[in-house]
């Protein structure tokens, strides 16, 4: 690749890695501050960094009174397009900061200060963006849970953040039916409290408490027509009070923002670890809004003015930085899209969207682009629409398979690019920078390092190894602003979880390797993390959903290849002595407990019954040699295995299905 090619990306990322203070420093200037920070790193508590100690700033404030004062207030902030009711909806960016403000009174009247957490627990519609900026403006810590998860994931995550308020709607809609939210949260609140007349579910990751432990003191619901469910009918259940939005909202005064320290938390966000219980993503506010702010024009190139529209949930790390503080730190357009790609009616919704908000950049996972071209392989749809604003479609979430790409990226007039993240980080760790310069692309890979990574990729023992060998992973600390600082359950934690394995770096728990051209390829996760539809899952908290099952003696969960989500989960499991029940009602059962308490999302459909499962002498189960056998690979049998003939026996039960 001639030099000249990558020179002023190349520019930018040498000045990033030589002169950290200095870079984001300046990229600083992209924000407005109370007090505009003088430091850049602070490393007085290392590993444990923080960016920017003596900004002061609210970020709130900087995605919309910032905007309105400038002379957008007339602009669209955010449009709202509902595929599952046919409702739409835009708010002007001065509309919007109404709303927040209003709201953010809503929860103060309901006790929430500053540093005080809110649980958000809505489907796509505009009160989760809302809630979360209300929350920002306050100085609160928002921690948003996805809305298909079921009551022992809610539980679970607002026992380790203990919210004072849950912040909620009447339900979500699939396709073809609802999710009422207000009994998932009174089990959740049930499970914590042990309150059995409501839910005799225990899991070993709730703790059960007394109800006067409980956090949580009020339930904000805002009724939706489409899904039935009101404060009303709830109210005083589980010993909390249950209220609705829109009485709140009459009572409530506009609140003005208030400062935080740029180190101070914006918010929560929980993804799944090894283990069962997920970890808490701490996210600063000033970091953060500086990383996204810089993202926004440097990544995405998206300016003031755009439209961004990125089609993922709020639920996740892609919804909380570019459905919700990207675009609006940028003063840009987002679109909220309440609906899938195929099916709500067709798969022409993308398209439909991109001409009907003039979107500029669109932001997706593989696997809704694998969605549509199962069902429109031709593209028929696309040729119905108007999509000439398009400057870029942007993926991530999952590995972005080369035959995928290849058919996006011939039938679209822009390019497909790849890009590498994780909730941990907040916004790219390998990108195409197009607002830099657009670099070549090289299918397979999401390009180079963004300026502030410095990645490598390192053996089992630490040690560097060469281009094109696969390995870990890793970033070299510290982090750049925008990273997690620390996991809301401790420094403790976050040091084991990330910066022990490989001391000097953090363990980003993917493998892949690096080519001639400092090019990456991410090819899969280390750890017992799978991605189904882009959607991260710990094999950990399924094992323990089906381990509650009466007849289950052991389980083991793998991610299994699926053509349409990448992975999908497999249960294999043995039974108790003596146990015995018909297959297809394990089946059943198994389907449904995985579902009533992990949630929807985890898609759990497969189960094998084996006599044992495999394991090595010392007790530990074949998890990669399972997988290899399930994705009809070639695998070598361990030296360590207790007993070979399990595999065989594997096999069978496999090839019986
Ligand atoms: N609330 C309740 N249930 C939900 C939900 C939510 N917010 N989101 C998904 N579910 C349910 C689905 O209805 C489905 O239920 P079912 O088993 O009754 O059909 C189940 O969870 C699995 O959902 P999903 O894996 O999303 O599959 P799907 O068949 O509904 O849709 C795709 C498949 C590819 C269209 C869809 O996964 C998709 O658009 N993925 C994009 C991923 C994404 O944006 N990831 C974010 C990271 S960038
Ligand atoms: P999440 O924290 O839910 O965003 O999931 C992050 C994980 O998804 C990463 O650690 C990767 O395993 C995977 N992932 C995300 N984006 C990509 C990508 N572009 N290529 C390969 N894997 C990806």
């Amino acid at each position: 690749m001639a030099d000249t090619d990558v020179r002023r990306h190349a520019d930018e990322y040498r000045r990033s890695i030589e002169s950290p203070d200095e870079f984001w420093l300046e990229a600083a200037a992209l924000v407005d501050w109370r007090h505009a920070p003088e430091r850049g790193l602070d490393d007085g508590a290392a590993p444990i960094y923080r960016w920017f100690p003596d900004g002061i700033l609210n970020v709130s404030e900087n995605a919309l009174d910032r905007w309105v004062a400038a002379g957008r207030g007339d602009q669209v902030a955010l449009a709202y397009d509902s595929a599952m009711t046919g409702s739409k909806r835009t708010f002007t960016y001065s509309e919007l900061l109404h709303e927040v403000a209003l709201f953010a009174g809503v929860l103060r009247n309901n006790g929430v200060e500053k540093g005080d957490r809110v649980a958000i627990y809505l489907p796509m519609t505009p009160e989760a963006v809302i809630a979360m900026l209300a929350c920002a403006r306050i100085g609160a810590v928002h921690s948003v849970v996805f809305g298909g998860f079921a009551a022992n994931e809610l539980a679970v995550r607002i026992q380790d953040s203990r919210p004072r308020v849950i912040v909620t709607s009447s339900g979500g809609l699939e396709p073809g039916r609802s999710v009422e939210y207000l009994p998932i949260i009174e089990k959740a609140l049930a499970m914590i409290i042990g309150d059995r007349s409501v839910t005799d579910a225990v899991t070993q990751s709730i703790r059960v408490v007394s109800a006067d432990e409980l956090s949580v003191e009020t339930v904000i619901v805002r009724s939706r027509e489409a899904v039935p469910g009101t404060a009303a009918e709830f109210d005083g259940r589980v010993g909390v009070r249950w209220a609705d939005w829109d009485e709140e909202l009459a009572k409530a005064e506009a609140v003005e923002p208030v400062a935080v320290e740029a180190t101070d938390p914006l918010y929560v966000l929980y993804t799944s670890g090894t283990t069962g219980t997920p970890k808490g993503v701490v996210r600063d506010s000033g970091g953060y809004a500086v990383a996204l702010a810089w993202s926004m024009k440097n990544i995405y190139n998206v300016d003031a003015g755009d439209v961004m529209w990125t089609a993922s949930d709020v639920g996740w790390v892609v919804g909380h930085s570019y459905i919700v503080y990207g675009p609006l730190l940028a003063g840009a357009t987002t679109v909220l899209y309440e609906g899938k790609p195929i099916g709500t009616p067709d798969a022409g919704a993308f398209w439909r969207i991109v001409e009907e908000y003039d979107v500029k950049v669109l932001f997706s996972a593989p696997t809704a682009v694998r969605a549509i071209r199962r069902v429109d392989p031709d593209l028929i749809e696309l040729a119905r629409y108007d999509t000439s604003t398009l400057d870029a479609i942007f993926l991530a979430g999952e590995r972005l398979d080369t035959e995928t790409y290849h058919w996006m990226d011939k039938a679209l007039h822009c390019p497909v690019i790849d890009h590498w993240w994780q909730t941990e980080t907040g916004w790219a760790i390998v990108a195409n920078p197009r607002g830099i310069e657009p670099l070549p692309v090289k299918p397979g890979s999401p390009s180079l390092p963004v300026p502030g990574y410095r990645l490598a990729v390192v053996d089992g023992k630490g040690r560097q190894v060469e281009t094109g060998v696969e390995g870990n992973i890793v970033l070299g600390l510290p982090l750049p602003p925008g990273s997690l600082p620390t996991l809301w359950s401790g420094d403790e934690r976050y040091v084991s979880s990330y910066l022990t394995a490989f001391p000097g770096y953090y363990a980003t728990g993917d493998s892949g390797y690096v080519d001639d051209d400092g090019y990456v390829y991410v090819m899969g996760r280390t750890d017992d993390v799978i991605n189904v539809a882009g959607h991260r899952l710990s094999t950990g908290t399924l094992e323990e959903a089906i381990n509650h099952h009466p007849a289950i003696a052991e389980v083991a969960v793998i991610g299994i290849h699926d053509e349409l989500k990448g992975q999908r989960a497999a249960g294999f499991v043995t039974l108790k002595h003596g146990a015995s029940i018909d297959h297809d009602v394990l089946v059943k059962e198994l389907v449904a407990l995985v579902r009533e308490t992990v949630g929807p999302v985890a898609a759990f459909r497969d189960v094998t019954v084996l006599e044992r499962l495999p394991k090595t002498r010392s007790g530990k189960i074949l998890r990669k040699t399972m997988r290899q056998i399930a994705d009809g690979e070639t695998y070598k049998v361990p030296a360590t295995i207790e007993d070979p003939t399990v595999l065989e026996a594997l096999k069978a039960a496999l090839a019986a299905q």
